[in-house]
């Protein structure tokens, strides 16, 4: 089936690509002309692992193409789906208006039935908003369907997400708009929920905040543990073999970050405000993960004293592995805290490491994890990168000046450091022995 996309951010042009992928002829526009330009040169404007090769593949097929006009996604497709960004306003709710600016460009290029289909994350009720839109601005009875079917992709591993999904949801009201989307993604196999547009939108709130829930519930309990002397991956690790809790994403570290969770957490909170629903869980969720880091430097302080004057090694700045995404990320927070309180910084990321040196300069950015120790008095893991798992420990033990590293995501093995000469301070993990 012909698709368009409007909007080619992380979620647009991986739906797009996966979309091609499983058959589909796909259109994904974006209004950044620059964006489009770099796509059709061949190249990304994102990072994402395998997106590359899964663009280039499906452009040589000539299943997948770019444009930068909303008219053209229009006559080109019956199915056209909004993946434009909602990012927080100052009042924590999300800026709505490219979602409706696209409600309204559609409407206004309407000539013959169209699917508007919502994967942007919005919040509840967004659906009949842009319903409303759309009848208000389009010139005549041109029939038309709204329906919501959110995302569940997660940077870093967005192909295998999307190509493979746990659950496919489907909020629409109509059998002509249920009937289309249950075609678009047969080819992908999954457990679809059919449901009204409310229902959709409200999945993808509750499942964010929820997760988010679940780090910030771990990370307040790693607090207890630093006090008592109690493991955070042993009370984890126990929490999660009761299948009604489940072990993933119990994970205690900074605190989670990225584009989505800070944003979303805050937008559900603001959208149960305005509908007059008292959710305290929302707002204690954001305020744990906002401490989080608080107590990560008070720890660097209680070891090493004073901040001021003092070089820390930092492995890390994006806000989770395999990604070169710094927006939220707590890494980045953690810097700017120990630099505002004297610090030098000297960091080394995979990924990330180019676009921190441009939008950081107080951040000694270097292109590799052992030269970011030279003249460190200790080393901080801010993003567990699995190249951080596997260093060599005897080399970090040369070159720091103080035989000390602060794990802010449990990444290493408390006993291979004791073994290595170095003493490990963790989240959640106690005084080292
Ligand atoms: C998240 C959701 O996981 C996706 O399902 C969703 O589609 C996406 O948001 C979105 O709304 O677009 P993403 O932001 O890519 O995906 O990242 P996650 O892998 O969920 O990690 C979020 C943050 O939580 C990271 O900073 C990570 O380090 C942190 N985290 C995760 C923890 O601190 N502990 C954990 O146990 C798990």
């Amino acid at each position: 089936m012909r698709i368009a996309i409007i909007g080619s951010g992380h979620v647009g042009l991986v739906t797009g690509a996966c979309l091609a992928e499983k058959g589909h002829e796909v259109l994904c526009t974006d209004s950044n002309e620059e964006k489009i330009k770099t796509l059709q040169s061949g190249k990304l404007p994102i990072y994402e692992p395998g997106l590359e090769e899964l663009v280039r593949k499906n452009v040589a097929a000539k299943r997948l193409s770019f444009s930068t006009s909303t008219e053209e996604a229009v006559a080109f497709a019956v199915p056209l789906f909004i993946c434009v960004g909602t990012p927080t306003l100052a009042s924590g709710a999300p800026e709505l208006y490219y979602v409706e600016k696209v409600a309204k460009d559609v409407a206004q290029l309407l000539t013959e039935y169209k699917l508007i289909v919502d994967k942007s994350t919005v919040p509840v009720m967004t659906g009949a908003r842009v319903r409303e839109t759309i009848e208000r601005y389009s010139k005549g009875e041109v029939p038309f369907d709204v329906a919501s079917c959110p995302e569940f992709l997660r940077e870093g591993s967005a192909i295998q997400d999307t190509l493979h999904p746990d659950r496919i949801i489907i909020g629409a009201d109509t059998d002509r708009a249920r009937a289309l989307l249950q075609e678009i993604f047969e080819p992908f196999g999954a457990c679809a929920i059919v449901t009204d547009i409310s229902s959709a939108e409200l999945i993808k709130h509750a499942s964010n905040s929820f997760l988010a829930m679940k780090i910030s519930f771990i990370n307040a309990v790693s607090r207890i543990c630093d006090v008592t002397g109690a493991d955070v991956e042993e009370v984890a690790r126990g929490m999660g073999l009761d299948p009604r809790i489940g072990e993933a994403f119990l994970r205690a570290g900074i605190g989670y970050g990225g584009y989505c969770f800070p944003k979303d957490v805050l937008a559900f909170g603001h959208i149960s405000e305005q509908l007059g629903i008292n959710f305290p869980l929302l707002p204690a969720t954001h305020e744990i993960n906002r401490e989080q880091l608080d107590f990560f430097v008070e720890k660097i302080k209680q070891e090493i004293w004073v901040l001021r004057g003092k070089t820390l090694g930092m492995w890390g700045l994006s806000f989770k592995p395999n990604t070169d995404d710094v927006r939220e990320s707590p890494a980045l927070r953690l810097a700017e805290k120990l630099i505002s309180e004297g610090a030098n910084v000297r960091a080394y990321d995979p990924a990330a490491g180019e676009i921190v040196k441009k939008t950081h300069p107080d951040i000694q950015v270097v292109g590799d994890k052992y030269e970011a120790l030279d003249g460190a008095d200790a080393l901080v893991i801010a993003t567990d990168w699995s190249e951080f798992a596997e260093a060599d420990l005897a080399e970090v033990k040369k070159r720091l000046i103080l035989p000390t590293i602060f794990d802010g995501r449990n990444l290493l093995d408390p006993e291979k450091v004791r073994k290595a000469g170095l003493t490990c301070h963790g989240v959640g993990r106690g005084r080292p022995k």
